[in-house]
């Protein structure tokens, strides 16, 4: 099955083929799966803002201490919350890092690069985008997420199997 695989292969990428389009069936698709993800209560309070103008990008980058090679990436999808759709305050954070992941890995599984850059709980980051963006107050920016074809092979993960970090019954 595709899931255990992907879910253990996949790697942020950060170079990416410069100049490349991505289709907007392949954005519906890659996006489609980000809001099959969990959320309390099923609420879904994500909203994605596709960042496709490179002079927009060019602002992301600069508000961004970590995320340069934005430069030659496709795209970027801001993960919104919406926090007049979430179950109770504070789940728009969860609910939209469930989504990004689940972005993360379709990019992955179609053969895109993809790597999360943390906007929240980033406060001046998180306002300086919501300005470039136009984001009214109750959407709130949790992640850039720079999408593009890799230009890079990333070995496989290391071993991140860690026994010691379960703990059963009591901690
Ligand atoms: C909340 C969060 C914020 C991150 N922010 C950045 C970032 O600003 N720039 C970046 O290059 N990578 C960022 N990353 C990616 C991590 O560096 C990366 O996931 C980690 O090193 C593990 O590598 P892997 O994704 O290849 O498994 C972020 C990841 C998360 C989950």
């Amino acid at each position: 099955m595709f899931l255990e695989a992907g879910l253990l292969t996949r790697r942020s990428v950060r170079k990416f083929e410069s100049g490349r389009e991505i289709s907007r069936q392949d954005i519906d698709d890659i996006l489609k799966i980000a809001m099959y993800a969990p959320s309390g209560h099923n609420n879904q309070p994500w909203e994605f803002v596709v960042v496709e103008d490179k002079a927009v990008q060019q602002k992301l980058i600069e508000i961004h201490p970590y995320a340069a090679f934005l430069k030659d990436a496709s795209l970027a999808i801001v993960v919104c919350g919406n926090t007049r759709e979430e179950y109770q305050p504070g789940f728009w954070i969860v609910d939209t890092a469930a989504a990004t992941e689940n972005l993360l890995l379709a990019c992955h599984g179609r053969g895109l690069g993809a790597c999360w850059c943390g906007v929240y709980p980033n406060e001046a980051r998180m306002k300086a985008v919501a300005e470039v963006l136009g984001l009214p107050d109750y959407i709130k920016p949790n992640a850039l997420v720079v999408v593009g074809y890799p230009a890079q092979q990333l070995p496989m993960p290391r071993d991140r199997f860690k026994p010691e970090k379960i703990h059963y019954d009591k901690y």
